[in-house]
């Protein structure tokens, strides 16, 4: 990433800036929706929503399935924002814009960001339409330079260093597993480790099974970036994969991924992931 793309704290404080004059909303809570997931803005109450298009340094999202809007309303007492669509790194956007949102929500106030995505799974007890809470995750593009927080380091925001152990707020998690429960859908929630890699391609099979062996339970082209800088300027995290398709790591196997196929299930299983978001911010403590 060559320096000409640093976004100074400047840009990300004239966007919260605008936003706060255009809305009376102030979020404690920032949702990322991920591929088929953006239902779950249509719960807040008393909504104001923007077009990326129509705010000032917001990137643009290219991908079908993603609405490309910012909705701010009320859930079960609790403010949030919630991103109907995100950007990713295969789209052509640098990093750092690609993790833009979460600064201009930590300018905003925000205290926790929950993230989701739709996911491949390598893991055998895995199966299409189950929920994986995200215990940690494998960047691979950080692995390999590719980081968001590459270049000058903005001390406004964080420290040089971060450390990324614990990212996945614990407490969090076992709320979210033991919300399963209630929900009656305890056979459909697992927790594993999530691995971004690059995309927009699915992964060979040679891959997919090196993915595997590497402990690797749930594969996509998101997440990670945004959770290393919600971390870096001390936001709790939650995430959560849906699973919506098993990753091909056979030779003898026939089937094959498309993005359509991913839509289909996380359609079909927005309902619970909505409800379990929901009941997740309502048992969250914010200050
Ligand atoms: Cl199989 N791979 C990747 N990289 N992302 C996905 C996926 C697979 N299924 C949904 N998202």
């Amino acid at each position: 990433m060559n320096s000409k793309e640093q976004i100074s704290h400047d840009d990300y404080q004239k966007t919260a800036d605008w936003l706060k004059s255009q809305t009376k909303h102030r979020p404690q809570v920032a949702i990322i929706c991920g591929s088929g997931l953006g239902v779950l803005a249509d719960n807040l109450k008393c909504q104001d929503s923007f077009a990326y298009s129509d705010i000032p340094g917001f990137p643009q999202s290219t991908v079908q399935g993603h609405a490309g809007r910012l909705v701010f309303g009320e859930l079960k007492g609790k403010t949030c924002v919630c991103m109907q669509g995100r950007f990713h790194m295969y789209e052509g956007h640098s990093l750092c814009k690609t993790t833009f949102p979460v600064r201009v929500f930590k300018l905003l106030g925000v205290e926790t960001l929950i993230v989701t995505n739709a996911a491949g799974s390598l893991a055998d007890g895995l199966r299409p339409g189950d929920i994986m809470i995200i215990k940690d995750h494998v960047n691979f593009p950080g692995l390999v330079g590719m980081n968001p927080l590459f270049g000058p380091n903005d001390d406004k925001f964080g420290p040089r260093f971060p450390a990324m152990s614990g990212c996945y707020d614990k407490g969090l998690r076992s709320s979210a597993m033991e919300i399963g429960k209630q929900l009656g859908v305890s056979e459909l929630m697992h927790e594993g480790v999530y691995a971004m890699v690059g995309g927009p391609n699915f992964e060979s099979i040679a891959e997919a099974r090196l993915l595997h062996r590497l402990g690797v339970d749930a594969v996509g082209m998101s997440t990670a970036p945004e959770v290393v800088i919600a971390i870096h300027c001390g936001l709790k995290v939650f995430g959560l994969s849906l699973i919506t398709n098993k990753v091909v790591k056979s030779y003898e196997d026939s089937d094959s991924v498309n993005h359509e196929g991913v839509l289909e299930v996380s359609r079909l299983r927005s309902q619970t992931v909505q409800q379990l978001v929901t009941e997740l911010v309502s048992r969250m403590e914010t200050n």
